[in-house]
């Protein structure tokens, strides 16, 4: 049984490299990354940063270059096409960036829940149960008749994250989930997910490049150039301990598994570094001095 805290997924040195004509596009270059079972993250980074094509992978539509890469149990780089299919049936939900490319137009919001679980051979009492109960969680009951066309956006969202959890997968990846909607309704669907992630325990990964969403939600990890870079983490303060409203984010570089840091840009500018460093150590610190 999968406990909550374990690893449940890992990228290690993860590569994909798209050819376009005699063109070598490498989206990811030597990707890391491990998220716990019950976790909530987000990726954040700018556009092109490989942020979609990471989720690809990790959604068993995309195969890495090279690279390793394992969701709970399955190793996505190892899977036959028929574990792929059941993988994708199972063992993954996926929210679409586009709104419309999530539900079936002439099917009701009902339907479209129902359908996944319809294809996964779920027993009638078990659809006629869960989908009623998945439209409850999203809070969309009372739409629940209506085709996507005569809902809101942000209530297609909704409807697309209780497609996406119909067959109970134990991750749900969203790209861009808040990328059409205005402010407000972008909050309250990451509300929603924060709340599908407490109530169901599902691991829940969104993608955006949003930077304000790295408060929503309990750690964002930055990809720039095809590499996860920084990482913040949410803090409870001290402040908030002893009834301040004070909720700290701390940011830290990722050490990938050659022991390579990348050093933000903006630090490296303030050092006036260009092609090497000086490091040492001295009082548990390490210091880099330019070495040009
Ligand atoms: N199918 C493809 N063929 C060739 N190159 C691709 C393909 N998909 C993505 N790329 C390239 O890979 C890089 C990463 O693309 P990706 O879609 O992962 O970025 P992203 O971070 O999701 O960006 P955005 O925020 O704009 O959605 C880009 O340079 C892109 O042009
Ligand atoms: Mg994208």
């Amino acid at each position: 049984m999968r406990q909550h805290g374990d690893t449940y997924i890992s990228c290690r040195g993860l590569y994909k490299i798209y050819k376009v004509a005699d063109l070598e596009v490498v989206a990811l270059r030597g990707l890391e990354l491990a998220v716990e079972s019950g976790e909530i993250i987000a990726i954040v980074g700018a556009s092109g940063s490989g942020k979609s094509t990471l989720l690809n992978i990790l959604a068993g539509y995309d195969a890495p270059s090279a690279g390793r890469v394992t969701v709970g149990e399955y190793d996505l780089l190892q899977m036959s096409g028929k574990e792929v299919v059941e993988y994708r049936r199972r063992g993954v939900g996926f929210v679409w960036q586009e709104t419309s490319r999530n539900l079936f137009p002439y099917l009701t919001a009902l339907e479209n829940v129902e359908l996944p679980m319809l294809l996964a051979g779920a027993p009638d009492y078990e659809r006629s149960e869960w989908a009623p109960r998945l439209l409850e969680m999203v809070g969309l009951s009372h739409r629940s008749g209506h085709r996507p066309a005569q809902l809101s956006g942000g209530e297609q969202q909704r409807v697309a994250i209780a497609v996406a959890l119909a067959n109970r997968p134990p991750l749900l990846l969203a790209d861009e989930p808040t990328g059409e909607l205005d402010n407000e309704t972008g909050a309250e669907a990451l509300e929603l997910l924060n709340e599908l992630n407490q109530e169901l325990g599902t691991t829940i990964v969104i993608v955006t490049h949003d930077p304000a969403i790295a408060t929503s939600v309990g750690r964002a990890i930055a990809i720039r150039d095809g590499k996860t870079s920084t990482e913040t983490v949410r803090e409870v303060s001290f402040n908030k301990q002893i009834g301040g409203d004070a909720q700290g984010t701390r940011e830290y570089l990722i050490v990938d598994s050659g022991g390579s840091v990348q050093i933000p840009r903006d630090m490296l500018d303030q050092l006036d570094v260009s092609r090497r460093v000086r490091a040492s150590v001295q009082g548990g610190k390490v210091t880099l001095e330019s070495g040009d």
